[in-house]
């Protein structure tokens, strides 16, 4: 049945959350099945499937667009939707974004770094958010670790508490030491979701394109559990050979008569 951000939240301590991306519908429809816990509708739409440099071009248009996609494929997951680049500037922007996620079927919505005076706001008008510190793609200059430096490392640290404090009821950690992830994962109360943050965090999210070997480039942290692309290529080379040797659509004619259907 479908998580609330309460039940996410109970999960600190005792059982590791599992989160997928998803961008559409017959995707999410294998997710839902599969039992994931939490589907994200994250804005690297813009760079898996739309194939921008970055996901500063995603507008929140876009980002309603797959959030219903994603929804009419998974009815009973809690699904998150992102907030995209300059949709969260100010508070009162960011509420009228995130109630468009929330209609177009979002449970919960995420944005990037310690916009406190936004996540307060968000809270306090009843959408429940998730936090994002480490690396934020959207104002990031490379996708460079975070948090090598000490002082790097004091401020993402800062930054999570303070994400914590403003209400935010989980947080993804993206891309910083192991060790750093794990040290913020036991000082906070609420869960911490991990991205390139080692193995200490209260759930793991993967971008689900890189999990299916869909791309064309997929980060050294993640793991490719099949071979998406091969199979595609597979399926769309054995189609043409059929339509150039006429023997599709014949075959499946003469054998099944789906020319009556
Ligand atoms: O947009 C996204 O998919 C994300 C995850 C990588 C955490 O924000
Ligand atoms: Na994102």
């Amino acid at each position: 049945m479908k998580m609330l951000s309460s039940d996410l939240l109970a999960m600190k301590d005792k059982k590791p959350i599992s989160m997928l991306t998803a961008y559409t519908c017959p995707i999410a429809r294998c997710l839902e099945q599969s039992g994931v816990a939490v589907i994200l509708v994250g804005d690297t739409v813009g760079m898996v499937e739309m194939g921008f440099e970055s996901t500063r071009e995603v507008t929140i248009e876009h980002m309603e667009y797959h959030v219903g996609a994603v929804r009419r494929g998974a009815k009973n997951t809690h699904i998150i939707g992102d907030l995209p680049y300059m949709a969260d500037n100010d508070p009162n922007t960011a509420l009228i974004n995130a109630q468009r996620l929330i209609k177009a079927g979002a449970d919960s919505v995420k944005l990037e770094g310690a916009k406190l005076d936004v996540i307060a706001h968000l809270v306090s008008s009843g959408i429940p958010v998730v936090g994002h510190t480490g690396l934020t793609p959207q104002t990031a200059k490379s996708f460079k670790k975070v948090g090598n430096t000490s002082s790097e490392a004091e401020k993402v640290t800062v930054d999570a508490k303070k994400i914590q404090a403003a209400g935010a009821f989980m947080i993804v950690l993206e891309h910083i030491p192991y060790t750093l992830a794990d040290q913020i994962t036991q000082a906070l109360s609420i869960p911490t979701i991990g991205i390139g943050a080692g193995s200490k965090c209260d759930g793991q999210v993967l971008v689900i394109n890189d999990a299916l070997g869909l791309g064309d480039y997929w980060p050294p942290f993640s793991k490719q559990y099949g071979k998406i692309n091969e199979e595609i290529t597979k399926i769309a080379r054995e189609y043409c050979y059929e339509v150039e040797s006429e023997m599709f659509p014949n075959n499946i004619i003469q054998f099944t008569g789906t020319e009556n259907r």
